[in-house]
């Protein structure tokens, strides 16, 4: 039997009056990559931050697992497995691409999963076992040959890439990627989108929610669309239906 995975049931957020988030209700599915799209305000960030906790929703739940998670602080969201990308990428600019990854598998989650990145150096000679972790997610991100070099050398492109491979070091099931493939040329766009399909491929346990904008992103990877406007779900469906739909193109493509 398939696991339940992420559900949200009429989950709301206003900030100054505004309905941002409207009572929004969506499953997220293990084994499949879902894409969140909608135009520039619709509220899609806005939702990422009430599942991860950096927003606490006026209303509504959110379930994993069976576990109520709505209004729990980030550090606990993470731990129920819950990982996140955000739409400004975040790496440890003065550590190198190792030492990223290696802040990560370290964490393994745990309750204040920056804490490592102060011990971090000299953290190869003392434990194999990360280092050969590391080198595995390295692998697994194309970023090997990269491995001695201060992410802050790295362009914008593998920056993301690192990023993306740090979640998957620090073992969250569920990764919430905010508009992985932005700014990127199209030679790292398919990098990414590799990656992605890797994830699932190699472990149907994973849920993968990707906000995006480049349609054929989300036609190349996504399984099923979430298509959210003005802080509403307004249509959601195999991505085939949701980007064939006449009002979700005249609204958003402007087709
Ligand atoms: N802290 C805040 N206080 C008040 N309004 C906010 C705040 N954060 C976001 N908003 C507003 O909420 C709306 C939704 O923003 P959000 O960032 O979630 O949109 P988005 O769908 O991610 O857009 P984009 O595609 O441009 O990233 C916008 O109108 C934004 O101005
Ligand atoms: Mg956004």
């Amino acid at each position: 039997m398939r696991t339940e995975g992420l559900k949200i049931k009429n989950l709301s957020k206003a900030m100054n009056g505004l309905k941002i988030v409207d009572r929004v209700t969506a499953t997220f599915l293990p084994g499949r990559i879902t894409a969140l799209v909608g135009p520039n305000g619709a509220g899609k960030t806005t939702l990422f931050h009430l599942i991860t906790g950096e927003l606490k929703p006026d209303m509504g739940e959110i379930f994993y697992r069976k576990k109520k998670i709505a209004g729990l602080p980030p550090y606990k969201v993470a731990r129920n497995g819950i990982g996140r990308l955000f739409q400004d990428v975040r790496v440890f600019e003065n550590l190198t691409v190792f030492e990223n990854v290696a802040s990560a598998c370290y964490s393994e989650r745990s309750e204040t999963p920056w804490f490592p990145f102060l011990h971090i150096k000299g953290l190869r000679s003392f434990n194999r076992d990360i280092a050969d972790r590391v080198m595995f997610w390295l692998e697994f991100g194309g970023l090997a040959d990269l491995k001695d070099t201060p992410a802050s050398s790295l362009s914008y492109g593998q920056q993301k890439i690192l990023a993306i491979t740090r979640i998957m070091a620090a073992g969250f099931s569920i990764l919430l990627l905010d508009e992985p493939t932005a700014g990127l040329n199209p030679v790292m766009i398919k990098r990414v989108l590799n990656i992605l399909k890797k994830i699932i491929k190699e472990d149907k346990s994973k849920t993968i929610v990707l906000v995006e904008h480049n349609m054929s992103v989300v036609t190349e990877v996504a399984d099923w669309v979430y298509f959210m406007n003005e802080g509403r779900i307004s249509f959601f469906g195999r991505t085939d239906h949701v980007l064939g739909d006449q009002e979700v193109r005249e609204i958003y493509l402007g087709l």
